[in-house]
């Protein structure tokens, strides 16, 4: 087996995804950047590559199989194997508590939760083949439970993200989830899985509100994306830490 790392960055053409995908570069690996429009992954990439980084466009919608199926099969036919996934794709859409219908929450669901379980379904054969695999799975503050039922804080009060912060809350199970049944199998208890929140960066998720810069954003992922065999599996964490549920 080559000693060159692959990872693969999902929502990778902009915002948290793009500096994650840099930033993995940067650290020598070798990075398919995931857009689900080729046009605007292919864009993103050749920047990078101009930079003198080993990355490469790699067209993929989280919310359509065929294109995850075959987006695996391109990992495999280049690479046979996948050393980290990044689960970085996600969107939000604003809509008051009260108004949301069960159908409103669909496609929020669809990216972030359904999308995350596509894409590690697919990719799972090819990370247990890896020596040291590594999944990441962005969440989010508004997905803690703490912060959600702080009274007066800000998470207690954001009732447009309703579908979103029920969505990331539902990552951070299936996190933990995946984590327990990686341990529980011999052929896969190699396989670190950890949820990350990015904290509030400044990307078109939140129309550039954000006090971040996506470079502090993509800290988080980077770290477990990379963290040794010591490192932790099924947690939460930021770029300070371990976060409450
Ligand atoms: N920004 C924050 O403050 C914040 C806070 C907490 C968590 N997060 C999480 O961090 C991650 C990155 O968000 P961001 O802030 O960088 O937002 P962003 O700039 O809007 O980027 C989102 C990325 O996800 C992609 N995407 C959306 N739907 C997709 C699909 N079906 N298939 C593949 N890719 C898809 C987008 O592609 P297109 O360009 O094609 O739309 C884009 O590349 C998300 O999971 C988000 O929930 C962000």
């Amino acid at each position: 087996m080559s000693t060159e790392k692959i990872a693969l960055v999902t929502g990778a053409n902009k915002g948290v995804g793009l500096a994650t995908a840099r930033q993995l570069a940067e650290r020598g690996l070798t990075v398919l950047l995931g857009s689900r429009a080729a046009q605007r992954g292919a864009e993103a990439a050749k920047d990078l590559v101009d930079a003198g980084l080993t990355v490469r466009p790699v067209q993929i919608d989280v919310t359509d199989d065929a294109s995850v199926r075959q987006a695996a099969e391109f990992v495999d036919h280049e690479y046979g194997r996948l050393d980290v996934l990044v689960n970085n794709a996600g969107m939000l859409i604003r809509k008051p508590a009260v108004e949301v219908s069960a159908d409103d929450m669909r496609p929020e669901f669809e990216t972030n939760v359904f999308g995350t379980v596509r894409v590690i379904h697919a990719m799972l054969p090819l990370l247990r083949r890896s020596a040291a695999p590594r999944i990441v799975n962005l969440s989010s503050d508004s997905a803690i439970f703490a912060k959600a039922t702080e009274k007066g804080s800000m998470f207690a009060h954001s009732h447009e993200s309703f579908a979103y912060s029920a969505a990331k809350t539902a990552v951070n199970m299936l996190t933990v989830k995946y984590a327990n049944a990686f341990l529980d199998d011999p052929e896969l208890a190699h396989v670190k899985i950890n949820a990350v929140t990015p904290g509030y960066v400044a990307t078109d998720l939140n129309s550039f509100k954000g006090v971040k810069s996506t470079d502090e954003g993509a800290r988080a992922s980077v770290y477990w994306a990379t963290v040794g065999d010591d490192g932790a599996t099924g947690g939460f964490f930021d770029d300070n830490g371990p976060v409450p549920w």
